[in-house]
């Protein structure tokens, strides 16, 4: 499979046949993912890999309660997960290699605030697209889960510091076929073309 077809074929999928992925499959797919570009080389993204039901439960626990648990009609699709990788990005790694001397005219090794685009979420971002990718080429399953709650006890649950973003989650697994369609996907909204400008942007009749 080339790239072209990955990003063609790539799809999440939000229903799992609770089938182990492997260790050594899961190793080999992040160490991919890793091969993403970081700003300045910083390499302020890590990914934690949560193998088999105990692990990938722990994520659960963290992140929903059990009254969604209970309610929501993708948990049981979703909690059969070979595998959940979170992805994380440190942004003090990011202010340290900025504030070295190559970077410094920068400003941007002032602290995290000082970036008007903080690149830890966008190389955090190219990390699991590249995940994603690396997953499709071994057919595998993979769906990225935002991470809106729990997020501090996911991090106390993994031993991993409080100052990390947890930027979201990547489950991943055998696709068992029972996918609920994803309301998004029925959204109106702008057409890939729409969204692809030559030479200037053209601008709504209102402005
Ligand atoms: C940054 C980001 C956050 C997302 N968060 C969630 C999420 O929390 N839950 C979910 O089911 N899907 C989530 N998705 C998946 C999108 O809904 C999905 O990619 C989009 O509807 C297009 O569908 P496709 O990826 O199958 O082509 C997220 C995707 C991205 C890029």
């Amino acid at each position: 499979m080339d790239v072209s077809d990955a990003l063609r074929r790539r799809r999440m999928t939000r229903s799992f046949t609770g089938d182990p992925v492997g260790h050594d499959v899961l190793d080999a797919l992040c160490h991919l993912a890793l091969r993403a570009p970081t700003a300045g080389n910083a390499r302020g993204i890590e990914l934690l890999i949560l193998d088999g039901p105990d692990e990938v439960a722990t994520y659960f626990s963290a992140t929903t309660d059990e009254a969604w648990r209970r309610r929501s009609s993708r948990f049981a699709g979703l909690s059969r997960a070979g595998a959940v990788v979170i992805v994380l990005a440190d942004p003090t790694t990011y202010v340290d290699r900025y504030g070295a001397a190559d970077k410094a005219s920068s400003g941007l090794g002032e602290g995290p605030e000082a970036w008007p685009v903080p690149y830890w979420v966008g190389d955090a971002g190219a990390a699991t697209m590249a995940l994603l990718l690396a997953c499709e080429e071994q057919d595998l399953g993979c769906c990225f889960l935002g991470a809106f709650r729990g997020v501090e006890q996911l991090l106390d649950a993994l031993g991993a510091p409080a100052r990390l973003l947890v930027y979201g989650a990547v489950l991943i697994g055998i696709p068992d076929g029972a996918d609920h369609r994803s309301a998004s996907l029925d959204r109106p909204g702008s057409t890939r073309a729409e969204r692809i400008h030559h030479g200037r942007m053209a601008r709504p009749a209102q402005d």
